[in-house]
């Protein structure tokens, strides 16, 4: 009986393992990676071999892969390890969380397209990677690296980071750190935290602080790479020789100390001065002591004397200088740290505590900051519109930005500073802080956010929520990927040579993609008559036409497909009241002459933009970015035609927006359709 019963297990055994081996490949495993490659060209889902289901690796480096992952399904690869997808074109934005699925070791990202920031809020796991490798993408400045305790290599270089990753002074395991190229700029300090470091590479750079203060102990490190920034200190060149001279070339102003134990931190201008050199020279001794000697010669007394004069007064002016260089040197810096220590996030020093009771100061980088007054301002409740079961607080708003730290801040717009924030569930959003609507009551600021929720259009920025702290007013938008119009023009390649990279890439558009100086122009025609359609239903499709006040490059945010939202709206209502649909035309106006012209949209471009159509010369108002085709150029023109009309002085010629609308539709039916 038990045997039969034996047999029959081993029966049911067998077939189980014949089916899983069967051609027919669904082991989980295997659905869930080709789902999260389904959208990336040239995979073939019969790289992984079925046979061996809990997949463990991903390794597709160097495969010509392009498009976008769907992150969400490596969630459930339950044994991955590693994963490199070095060295493909794979674009778009990396999920926080994926930073912290459970065993992950080893990802290479490097050589790709990807962009937006690197790490997790802290609160969400700690990240089990150990080697790191995102070099040559195109993340940004907001790399927030404290859960990343278990990095041993980390390279991050050839990005556009603009600041130290945040949290990076926490990396104790970290042996192997490259930062080049990252456009850094700011104190190295963080960095010297990093104790057991044994390669180093922050060329390429403009970073400021001190060599070799600001660094980790020297003599553990074998490779250091500090070229091409903007530091200051001392050069010692016993114990820097090993690192080779090319680690050292415009490093910034450092001076070569022969000896360093001669000259040691806290007394460098007591001891022999005279081996201080810039490093720029070579030769490690200075020349006027030699000179003179050459000068005394056995002669009478008094020339000895006079000579002797001499030699003491040089010496003395000598020794001024030195001092002097020394002086100003210490004061530099001084200088540095403390402006370290005011654009440190306020949290750094003293850690925030949630549970203490109002007043919350938070400071923003331009120094201006904002002070939320209330007794329990974590309570405060978060309004969602379109997730009313969502319930969070201001205390989630806290953690989503790091207590509203300068790493989360995206812009510090007209009415306040904007912050970047990933709620829990992954809601992507963007908070501003009104700092205008301080003095509104609680009943009004709620009155407004309801009106606001309401204004629905695909062309405006819909409001996601908002959160009254005390006189605090939040406002949550949905988190454009793109950023604004403004800066997007500014970002443009200017050069040639970049224009292929940028076409196949972030011009990637459903129109045409054979000719892409054409779709240049398609897509800023797109964005005009997209401005147009949201200005249009603000001002006609209301029952009270509604004016925006405030309509700037800035103020338009682009979606993943660079379709234009319009934001805020209402926001403004001191303004609002002196101004008219008019201005707003006048406004759409001066973006659309900046669209075209690729100038910023000043008065002055206007006027400048306005004489060149009046004499006809529309044409050399073009921006010279625009590739000019055929038929195009006419079309760029007739554009610049509306703008024109748009801007006239009297307000009462310019056209509704209704009329504008119909006139960008008719320069380019095809797109306007498309859109
Ligand atoms: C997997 O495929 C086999 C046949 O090849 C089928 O019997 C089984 O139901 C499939 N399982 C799932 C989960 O789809
Ligand atoms: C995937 O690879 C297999 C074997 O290498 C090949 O037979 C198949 O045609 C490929 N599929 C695609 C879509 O390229
Ligand atoms: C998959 O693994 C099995 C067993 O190890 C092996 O026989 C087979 O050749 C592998 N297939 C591929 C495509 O690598
Ligand atoms: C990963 O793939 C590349 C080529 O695609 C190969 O050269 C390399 O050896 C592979 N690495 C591992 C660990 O399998
Ligand atoms: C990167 O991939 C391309 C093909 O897509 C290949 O020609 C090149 O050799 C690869 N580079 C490296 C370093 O593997
Ligand atoms: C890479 O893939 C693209 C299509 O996605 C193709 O046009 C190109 O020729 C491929 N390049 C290489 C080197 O295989
Ligand atoms: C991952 O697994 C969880 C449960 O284990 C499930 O709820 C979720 O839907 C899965 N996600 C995907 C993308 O398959
Ligand atoms: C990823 O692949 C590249 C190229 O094959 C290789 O040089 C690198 O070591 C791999 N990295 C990891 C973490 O496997
Ligand atoms: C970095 O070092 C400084 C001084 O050595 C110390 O005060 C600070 O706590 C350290 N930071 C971390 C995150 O360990
Ligand atoms: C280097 O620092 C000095 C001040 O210490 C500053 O004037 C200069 O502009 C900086 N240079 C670069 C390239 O950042
Ligand atoms: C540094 O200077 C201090 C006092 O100026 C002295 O006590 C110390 O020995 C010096 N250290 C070295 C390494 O010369
Ligand atoms: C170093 O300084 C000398 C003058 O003392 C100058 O002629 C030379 O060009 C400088 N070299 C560099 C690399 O700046």
């Amino acid at each position: 009986m038990n045997l039969f019963l034996l047999f029959l297990k081993t029966l049911l055994l067998a077939t189980i393992f014949t089916v899983s081996q069967s051609a027919n490949c669904n082991n989980t495993d295997h659905l869930l990676i080709s789902k999260a490659f389904t959208s990336v060209s040239n995979f073939n889902s019969s790289w992984f071999n079925c046979s061996h289901p809990p997949i463990s690796e991903i390794n597709l480096s160097s495969r010509n892969l392009s498009g976008t992952l769907s992150w969400k399904f490596l969630k459930n690869l339950t044994h991955i390890h590693t994963i490199n997808l070095s060295n493909n074109s794979i674009k778009g934005y990396i999920p926080t969380w994926f930073w912290s699925i459970p065993g992950l070791i080893q990802v290479n990202l490097s050589k790709n397209k990807l962009g937006g920031t690197i790490g997790f809020e802290s609160g969400s796991g700690l990240s089990s990677i150990q080697v790191l490798n995102l070099s040559f993408n195109r993340f940004t400045n907001l790399a927030h690296l404290s859960n990343f305790s278990n990095l041993s290599l980390l390279d991050i270089s050839h990005n556009n980071l603009k600041v130290l990753p945040f949290g990076l002074d926490s990396l104790k395991k970290l042996q192997h750190l490259d930062l080049s190229s990252c456009n850094i700029s700011g104190d190295s300090k963080p960095i010297s935290n990093l104790t057991s470091l044994e390669y180093l590479d922050v060329s390429d750079n403009h970073m400021s602080g001190t060599f070799p203060n600001d660094f980790p102990s020297l003599s553990t490190i074998n490779f250091l790479n500090i070229s091409f920034n903007n530091f200051t200190g001392y050069f010692p060149y016993d114990k820097v020789q090993r690192f080779g001279n090319s680690s050292f070339i415009n490093a910034g102003m450092l001076f070569k100390v022969s000896n360093f134990s001669s000259l040691n931190r806290t007394s460098h201008h007591t001891p022999n001065k005279s081996h201080i050199n810039p490093h720029n020279t070579t030769h490690s001794n200075p020349k006027n002591p030699k000179s003179m000697k050459k000068n005394r010669k056995p002669s009478s007394r008094k020339r000895l004397i006079l000579i002797m004069i001499i030699s003491l007064a040089s010496l003395l002016v000598l020794l001024a200088m030195v001092v002097s260089i020394c002086c100003i040197f210490r004061k530099r810096k001084m200088a540095k740290r403390n402006k370290w220590a005011i654009s440190k996030p306020v949290h750094q020093h003293q850690p925030f505590k949630i549970e203490k009771s109002g007043p919350f100061a938070f400071e923003t980088e331009s120094g201006s900051s904002w002070v939320v007054d209330v007794r329990e301002p974590s309570s405060a409740a978060v309004v969602m519109f379109e997730k009313p079961l969502m319930s969070f607080t201001f205390k989630d708003l806290m953690a989503a930005t790091s207590q509203f730290g300068k790493e989360s801040l995206l812009a510090e717009g007209r009415c306040g500073p904007v912050y970047r924030a990933v709620l829990p569930g992954e809601i992507h959003v963007a908070v501003k802080v009104l700092e205008n609507a301080r003095g509104m009551s609680h009943d009004d600021a709620v009155c407004m956010f309801e009106d606001l929720s309401k204004l629905k259009h695909p062309n405006l920025l819909p409001i996601s929520g908002y959160c009254i702290a005390g006189k605090e007013k939040l406002v949550l938008y949905e988190f454009m990927a793109n950023g604004d119009l403004h800066r997007w023009l500014q970002e443009l390649p200017t050069g040639k040579t970049d224009v292929e990279d940028w076409s196949t890439d972030t011009w990637e558009y459903p129109v045409d993609s054979s000719s892409p100086e054409k779709m240049e122009w398609r897509t800023r025609h797109n964005i005009a008559v997209g401005i147009a359609r949201g200005l249009a239903y603000l001002h006609h499709a209301q029952s009270v036409p509604l004016v925006h006040g405030h309509l700037v490059s800035s103020n338009i945010l682009l979606s993943d497909y660079l379709d234009p939202r319009i934001a805020g709206i209402g926001l403004s209502r001191d303004r609002v009241e002196t101004q008219t649909t008019d201005s707003d035309v006048y406004s759409f106006g001066a973006v659309l002459i900046e669209l075209l012209t690729g100038e910023t949209g000043s008065e002055e471009t206007v006027v400048k933009t306005r004489k060149l159509v009046r004499e006809g010369r529309g044409v050399d108002a073009l921006d010279s970015r625009l590739r000019l085709g055929d038929n195009s150029v006419s079309e760029m023109v007739e554009c610049l035609r509306v703008g024109y009309l748009c801007t006239a002085e009297t307000p009462g010629k310019r056209p509704t927006m209704q009329q504008v609308l119909g006139m960008l539709k008719d320069i380019h039916p095809i797109t306007a359709e498309l859109s």
